[in-house]
């Protein structure tokens, strides 16, 4: 029986109230396939007593049927819990476990090793305290080390136990320890880790686990459980500052205003200034409300109500905030982020950035290097690819609250979401923000688009033809033009095979390069509309998502999406340019249609299917719509 079960039996009081005032340590470990992780966290919990009877006697039957160590119970059977795992015998998830022992309360989060599953141990790192590095005594340093060292490094965490595991099966040799050591040394002098510390193991036989084994006399530190009891993890005061990230603004009536949240970092209590990111508005805490008695303090972790004395603006998303060391506000911001889907980065495109509270849009608008996991070195990229790690520019759609990562772990960083599937394709972590947006300002001029409008009788609009290459989009466009012009409208066409003669010179057919295209023409023809004219642009434009984003850059009825819906089979027939002949005889890459995606628009203003209509008569539709929705008045 351990000493925390005799507490429980003869004083339960004393127990609880032991247990409240541990401290905690959170914790991942890392490693390839083979290292022994779970066997390590098995063991852990094994030896801490914390296995129960009958989890106990389904691993002893289990370790029969499908463990790897014989008669013995194979202890990473405890943590690999899905049967999956269990009959492939890898770990595939993020597993949380949690343990305590007389000193501390333990959680770890064991990651799996397998190279696409880097998200999984992001996601397991970015709230510990500290990370095992599992290294195989026989074979030493892998790029895996290097690559979850460094990911550990970029996650910000501080504190690194390398645990040398499988020391038995190298005669516990002090040289192959020293050996192990100055090579993990070498590489991550960089990392700005606080503390490294090595430790001899065998997970499996548990040496210098829980107590100091016999067979490494050599070996004068602590075993990996006291060494995880005792290490101070405490952070620097800066990194304490308040921040509550507001989640919900709770007005049940017109005399109680609350913001609710979890705090992120630092502490409050009445009394206390603060300060609300971005508004920069000020106040102090008059309440904090839980669900019991008012607090007189309340901590980092803990979810609290706070009322203010004075009545100002507070909004979800917003932080507040101390006013000594407040958090920072920005629409630009240059940050690390890691790539976690299949589908690439596609500069220019844009994407949800979810902070803690707050989503906005985004785009990432310039990849400024690459950094390559194994070698650590920066390279050139135009794209980020699954696992991989870029340093880049991001602009958002409104400004949000933040600190730099390196500062505040929880405001500090997001993660992006594809807007068409809304999955989570990348993690990110805040650096600094863009001076340059601070300088930046909108300036306000006296002729405004009203004005311009105005006196050209029309109501100026972006009129969006797309459709495949050939489909007749430059033709229809032309002729709409005509009639315009003819009319006395103010007109101007931007067609994708002239934009691309000079101010997209530079943009070839490559799935980045059509999304940078698409963005350049969309700002380009909003300047137009800007102008008073009523702009055709006419561009393949393949991807909804970029549609998308050129009508969000316009107002409601500025933007009108013409879908020039000609089949695949009819304009490769008509092969105007030869281009389909060149592409089917694979002397053109990515040609749309053929080997590069069309996606037809879904709720689009107009259609004019050319197999029925002609171009004229497709003209007149457009047109027409255009008298009836009010474009041209007078
Ligand atoms: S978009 O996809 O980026 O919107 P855009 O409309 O600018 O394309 O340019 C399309 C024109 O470029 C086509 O009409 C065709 O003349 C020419 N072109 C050359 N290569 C390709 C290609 N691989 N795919 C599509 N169009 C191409």
């Amino acid at each position: 029986m351990s000493h925390q079960d005799d507490l429980i039996a003869s004083d339960i009081i004393a127990y609880l109230q032991a247990q409240e005032n541990k401290s905690f340590l959170r914790f991942i470990t890392c490693g390839s396939v083979d290292d022994g992780k779970s066997t390590l966290i098995g063991r852990l919990l094994y030896d801490s007593k914390l296995i129960y009877e009958d989890q106990l006697s389904a691993i002893e039957k289990d370790s029969k049927r499908v463990g790897t160590q014989g008669d013995k119970i194979d202890l990473a059977l405890l943590v690999d819990g899905l049967a999956a795992e269990r009959e492939q015998g890898i770990t595939i998830d993020v597993a949380h476990r949690f343990f305590s022992t007389d000193k501390r309360k333990f959680i770890v989060a064991d990651t799996p090793g397998h190279e696409q599953y880097t998200r999984n141990m992001a996601t397991g790192a970015s709230s510990a305290d500290l990370a095992i590095i599992l290294i195989d005594a026989r074979h030493g340093v892998l790029t895996q080390t290097r690559r979850h060292s460094f990911i550990t490094s970029l996650l910000g965490i501080r504190h690194i136990v390398v645990a040398v595991n499988k020391m038995d099966l190298v005669d516990f040799s002090e040289d192959r320890f020293e050996e192990i050591k100055r090579d993990y040394n070498s590489f991550t002098a960089d990392f700005n880790f606080e503390t490294v510390e090595f430790i001899p193991m065998s997970a499996l036989n548990g040496d210098n686990v829980l107590s100091r084994s016999a067979r490494s006399p050599w070996f004068k530190g602590k075993p990996l459980l006291p060494y995880l009891e005792d290490i101070d993890v405490a952070k620097a005061p800066e990194k304490t500052s308040f921040r509550l990230p507001v989640q919900w603004v709770n007005r049940p009536n017109q005399d109680f205003r609350g913001f609710s949240g979890t705090i992120a970092s630092g502490t409050i209590r009445p009394g206390d200034e603060i300060i609300v990111i971005p508004s920069g508005r000020r106040s102090f805490v008059d309440r904090i409300v839980t669900h019991g008695a008012d607090l007189s303090e309340a901590n980092e972790g803990q979810s609290v109500t706070l009322t203010l004395t004075d009545e100002i603006d507070v909004s979800r998303g917003d932080i507040l905030s101390t006013t000594d060391n407040p958090a920072s506000q920005t629409d630009q911001f240059a940050a690390h982020i890691l790539w976690m889907s299949d589908e690439p980065l596609l500069p220019g495109r844009q994407y949800l950035v979810k902070t803690n509270n707050t989503t906005t849009r985004g785009v990432v608008t310039d990849l400024k290097y690459k950094i390559n996991v194994n070698s650590f070195s920066h390279e050139a990229g135009k794209t980020l690819e699954l696992n991989e790690v870029g340093v880049c520019n991001l602009s958002l759609g409104k400004p949000i609250a933040f600190d730099p990562y390196k500062d505040n772990h929880h405001t500090g960083s997001f993660i992006l979401i594809d807007r068409q599937t809304n999955a989570t394709i990348a993690m990110g972590m805040i650096d600094f923000s863009l001076r340059r947006a601070d300088n930046v300002v909108w300036q306000a001029l006296d002729v405004n688009r009203a004005a311009r409008a105005g006196a050209k009788h029309q109501k100026p609009a972006m009129l969006w033809f797309t459709g495949l290459s050939g489909s007749g989009k430059s033709t229809i466009a032309n002729l709409v033009e005509k009639r315009l012009f003819d009319m006395g409208r103010h007109t101007y066409i931007l067609d994708g095979d002239n934009v691309r003669h000079g101010l997209n010179k530079d943009l070839g057919f490559t799935d980045a390069d059509r999304v940078e295209n698409i963005r350049r023409v969309a700002e380009t023809a909003k300047l137009m509309v800007d102008a008073g004219l009523l702009v055709m642009v006419s561009f393949i434009s393949p991807f909804r998502n970029e549609r998308q984003m050129a009508r969000a850059l316009m107002e409601d009825g500025e933007f009108i999406e013409i879908y020039v819906d000609t089949p695949l089979e009819v304009a490769e027939k008509r092969d105007v340019k030869g281009l389909y002949k060149k592409a089917r005889a694979g002397l053109l890459q990515n040609f749309t249609g053929i080997d590069s995606a069309y996606e037809p628009p879904q709720n689009p203003e107009l259609v004019v299917n050319t197999t029925q209509l002609s171009a004229e008569q497709s003209t007149e539709k457009i047109i027409a719509y255009l008298q009836e929705n009010g474009y041209l008045k007078g």
